[in-house]
């Protein structure tokens, strides 16, 4: 009798959902405290069971069957989301890291705690409860595979392609901007605190001339390839997510030919005076956008004959200027808009025969560096370097 049940048993285990560990006490009372909050104030990604056939949620177990997306996600920033030494030298210095934790690791699974509410409605003052389940080597991985693409124990994608491995289905946030958004266009201020959260690409994206053209157009390039082992080549998208082209850990990032630089830089040279044409190039959002402390610089200098600088060197900056205390407000902008060229006209000293241009792409302020004590960490790149003879 025992010989003939055992096999169908283990045939019946085969086709029932794997048993999901019980939900942990306190994840009712924390859904509940982020229902009550602004949507960019919730985890972006909620509470995910692991889907069926599949042992946890960590990127690493992906990586088994998808080596190629999983080698891509590894470089990306979205991977270093929690690691970054100046995320996390942040997080130590302030009181409101519940809002930060839903954007850089987005699912609850993710979280050491949960908030489930604010004493006096102070969002620097969360009341938490402990996550007993929290998978911190599923924290580490920040934007992680099942941040983006599991909901409600199901594999989420763009096409909802049958596989015996993982349940799937399509879901169509995955053809259109709306999956990126989540994060990626966000404003609150808080008054009476020197923070603000403005994620402003949406916005910008939308109100140029490209917004044709979803986010995954240039920031996740068409590539055929098996997307599985084992499985035929088929249309998909590389998962690097390349940006400025700063990496956050020295030598390690996506590859730079992802995506081609977003300032664009031209000049004249007359025998008095050099015309810089600087143009928004690539991007279909402002440049720079995101962070505000994101800026670039240009520098020119003029030599003589013995090849000797003459003169001041010309310095131009382009981006947010802001002030924090006591309240965040933005002092100026000076951005470049999709198209925008601007023409900036720039006298030569009278001893000058030659001229050199240097532009460089900053990440973060140098008071913030000071700040945060950031000295070593990879901030800028220089992305032109450009020198001629006046005529
Ligand atoms: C045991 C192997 C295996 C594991 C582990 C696995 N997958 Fe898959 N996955 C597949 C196969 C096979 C396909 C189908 C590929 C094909 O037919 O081209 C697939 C398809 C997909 C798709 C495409 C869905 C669509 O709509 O196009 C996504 C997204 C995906 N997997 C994500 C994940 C994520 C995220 C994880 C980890 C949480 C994961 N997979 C773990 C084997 C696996
Ligand atoms: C769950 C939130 C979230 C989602 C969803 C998300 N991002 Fe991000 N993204 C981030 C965060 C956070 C960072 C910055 C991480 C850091 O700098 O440590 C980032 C960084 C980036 C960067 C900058 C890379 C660099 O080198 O600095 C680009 C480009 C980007 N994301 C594009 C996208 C696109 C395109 C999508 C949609 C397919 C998307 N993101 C979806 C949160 C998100
Ligand atoms: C037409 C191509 C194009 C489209 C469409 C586009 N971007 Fe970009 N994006 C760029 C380029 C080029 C850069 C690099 C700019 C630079 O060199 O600083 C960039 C930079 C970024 C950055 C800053 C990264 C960094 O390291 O400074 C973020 C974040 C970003 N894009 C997000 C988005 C999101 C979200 C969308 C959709 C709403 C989007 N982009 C649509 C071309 C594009
Ligand atoms: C920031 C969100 C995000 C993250 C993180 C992410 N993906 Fe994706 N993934 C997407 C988008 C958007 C697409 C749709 C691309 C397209 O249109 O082909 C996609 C498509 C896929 C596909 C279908 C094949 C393809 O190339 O389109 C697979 C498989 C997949 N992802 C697996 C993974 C795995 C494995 C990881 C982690 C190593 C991961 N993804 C991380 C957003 C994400
Ligand atoms: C609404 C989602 C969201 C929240 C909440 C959020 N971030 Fe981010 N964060 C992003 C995105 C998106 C980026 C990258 C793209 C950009 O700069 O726009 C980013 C980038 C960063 C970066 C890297 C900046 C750079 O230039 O490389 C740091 C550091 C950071 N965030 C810290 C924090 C801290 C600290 C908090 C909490 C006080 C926080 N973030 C809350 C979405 C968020």
């Amino acid at each position: 009798m025992a010989r003939v049940l055992l096999p169908l048993l283990i045939v019946a285990a085969g086709c029932a959902p794997p048993p999901s560990p019980p939900e942990p006490a306190g994840l009712d009372q924390a859904n509940e405290f982020y229902a009550t909050r602004p949507p960019e104030e919730r985890p972006q990604a909620g509470w995910q069971v692991v889907p069926a056939g599949l042992t946890d949620l960590r990127a690493a177990s992906c990586g088994e069957c998808h080596p190629d997306i999983f080698a891509e996600w590894r470089t990306s920033t979205h991977a270093q989301a929690w690691t970054d030494v100046q995320f996390q030298s942040e997080m130590t210095k302030s009181e409101n890291r519940w809002l930060c934790r839903n954007c850089h690791t987005p699912l609850l699974n993710q979280m050491p705690v949960w908030a489930v509410g604010l004493e006096a409605d102070d969002v620097e003052r969360p009341i938490y409860v402990d996550n007993p389940t929290v998978d911190l080597e599923l924290r580490d991985e920040g934007i992680t595979c099942a941040s983006c693409h599991v909901r409600d124990g199901v594999i989420e994608g763009p096409t909802g392609i049958e596989t015996k491995s993982h349940p799937t289905r399509k879901a169509d946030r995955f053809n259109d901007e709306t999956i990126c958004l989540a994060c990626h266009q966000a404003v609150r201020s808080y008054p009476g605190k020197d923070f603000i959260c403005v994620f402003e690409t949406g916005k910008e994206w939308r109100d140029g001339p490209y917004n044709r053209y979803s986010c995954q157009f240039c920031h996740m390039q068409p590539v055929v390839r098996p997307q599985a082992v084992d499985e035929p080549p088929r249309p998909g998208r590389r998962h690097y997510w390349p940006g400025a082209g700063i990496y956050k850990v020295e030598g390690f990032g996506p590859p730079l030919d992802q995506l081609g630089f977003g300032l664009g830089v031209e000049v004249e040279a007359a025998s008095d005076r050099l015309l810089v044409t600087l143009s928004n190039s690539a991007a279909a959002h402002l440049l720079p956008t995101g962070d505000p402390e994101r800026h670039i610089s240009v520098e020119v200098d003029f030599r003589d004959a013995a090849g000797v600088p003459v003169g001041e060197p010309h310095r131009m900056r382009i981006g947010q200027i802001w002030e924090w205390w006591p309240e965040p407000r933005k002092l100026d902008d000076n951005r470049l808009a999709p198209l925008e060229q601007r023409v900036v006209s720039i006298e030569a000293p009278a001893a000058a025969v030659s001229w050199r241009l240097v532009a460089t792409s900053h990440r973060i302020a140098q008071e913030a560096i000071e700040f945060h004590e950031l000295h070593g960490y990879p901030s800028s790149r220089v992305t032109h370097q450009l020198a001629g003879v006046l005529p």
